[in-house]
């Protein structure tokens, strides 16, 4: 199937936006910090015609689904055309003076839905990617990003952070991303040639809207409040003061912010001095703080964990939001048919994913 099957006609563009998998830095986006992402092979394409009855059309090859709109009311059923309508919302909305047109939008996708590896992310910056060729608004890939990050924040309503629209925007596969959230400055870091990072699904579906992740965002807000900071991820390991904090739950929630910080920028350093053993130590530690001190992680996913490292991955990690989703184990080169043949005596091949 194709966009010709449905339209009858040729698309006029052709855009795509990869997913990603965070290697480390998880909530620390919207708290101003840092995080070290890497884009996947993974990716979602929008194919797009104008439409000349003054309708938008859309069909999702994942749904094999066709719906029919021409206003931009978000549906109250939490329908997957909801991000389609909100980057044409927001697109519009930004560009006040393009006239309105109307298009034929045909989405593919790669992307394991509601893994943790950033599919709605990748789903808006390629259709934000297509307005932009489209009418040739020229809007840079930051950009790009910010106004994707809008979508998901103001009109579908999740409290996320920019990690997954700036790495999917600007993000070149096969390259850390560093980036830090305050300012938006990122550096593209080239990994070892002996480093390999590994992708398992735990299969245990995640759905920020219907997870925990506001709950954690709104909890991490109160920390900030009473710590009198603007952002926690202004604040150092050395400086952090619980007792500023008056519920045990939420010290915790802000101790794995300020120690996850620290270990990005750890992390970095171990990337560029090559030091592969510190930098699997730095995923277990966060991966431990996220799963006690955070409690994002499942039985399943922390079961995961412990095999990866068992069968002799250096460091594993639940990646993305929590709550499920995948792991990413990293492997030095030369042991990984090793640890593959071991990983997969536990879980079987079509879950394992080279990054
Ligand atoms: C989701 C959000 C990101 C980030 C991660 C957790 O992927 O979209 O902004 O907060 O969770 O690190």
């Amino acid at each position: 199937m194709g966009f010709e099957d449905i339209y009858n006609h040729k698309a006029i563009i052709k855009e795509s936006a990869n997913a990603r998998v965070n290697l480390i830095g998880e909530h620390t986006d919207y708290t101003g910090g840092y995080v070290m992402p890497t884009l996947l092979g993974f990716k979602n394409t929008i194919e797009l015609s104008k439409n000349e009855e003054k309708k938008f059309v859309v069909f999702s090859e994942h749904f094999n689904e066709k719906k029919i709109f021409n206003d931009f009311i978000k549906s109250e059923s939490n329908d997957w055309s909801d991000y389609i309508k909100g980057c044409l919302f927001v697109f519009f909305d930004e560009y006040k003076k393009i006239k309105l047109e109307h298009f034929n939008i045909y989405i593919s996708s790669s992307i394991p839905l509601e893994r943790g590896i950033s599919s709605s992310s990748a789903l808006c910056v390629s259709t934000l990617k297509a307005l932009n060729s489209y009418f040739n608004t020229q809007i840079n890939e930051k950009h790009i990003a910010v106004l994707a990050k809008k979508v998901e924040h103001d009109y579908i309503g999740v409290s996320g952070g920019i990690m997954d629209q700036m790495v999917s925007s600007i993000g070149i596969h096969g390259k850390a991303f560093f980036l830090d959230c305050l300012n938006l400055k990122y550096e593209l870091i080239n990994f070892p040639s002996n480093w390999k990072f590994c992708l398992v699904d735990s299969e245990v579906q995640r759905n920020l809207r219907s997870s925990s992740y506001n709950e954690r965002f709104n909890e991490l807000k109160i920390a900030e409040k009473e710590l009198d900071v603007e952002y926690l991820g202004g604040v150092k390991l050395n400086k952090f003061n619980p007792d500023k904090i008056s519920n045990p739950t939420v010290v915790k929630r802000a101790r794995h912010v300020v120690t996850e910080n620290d270990r990005v920028l750890k992390a970095k350093e171990c990337l560029l001095k090559d030091d592969i053993v510190k930098f699997g130590k730095l995923m277990i530690e966060s991966h431990n703080s996220y799963s006690s001190d955070f409690e994002a992680s499942t039985n399943d996913v922390d079961e995961i964990v412990k095999n990866s490292t068992e069968c002799g991955a250096l460091g594993a990690r639940l990646t993305g939001g929590g709550f499920g989703g995948f792991t990413v184990s990293l492997i030095e080169e030369n042991n990984f048919s090793k640890w593959y043949d071991k990983i997969t005596k536990y879980y079987p091949e079509d879950k394992i994913f080279e990054v």
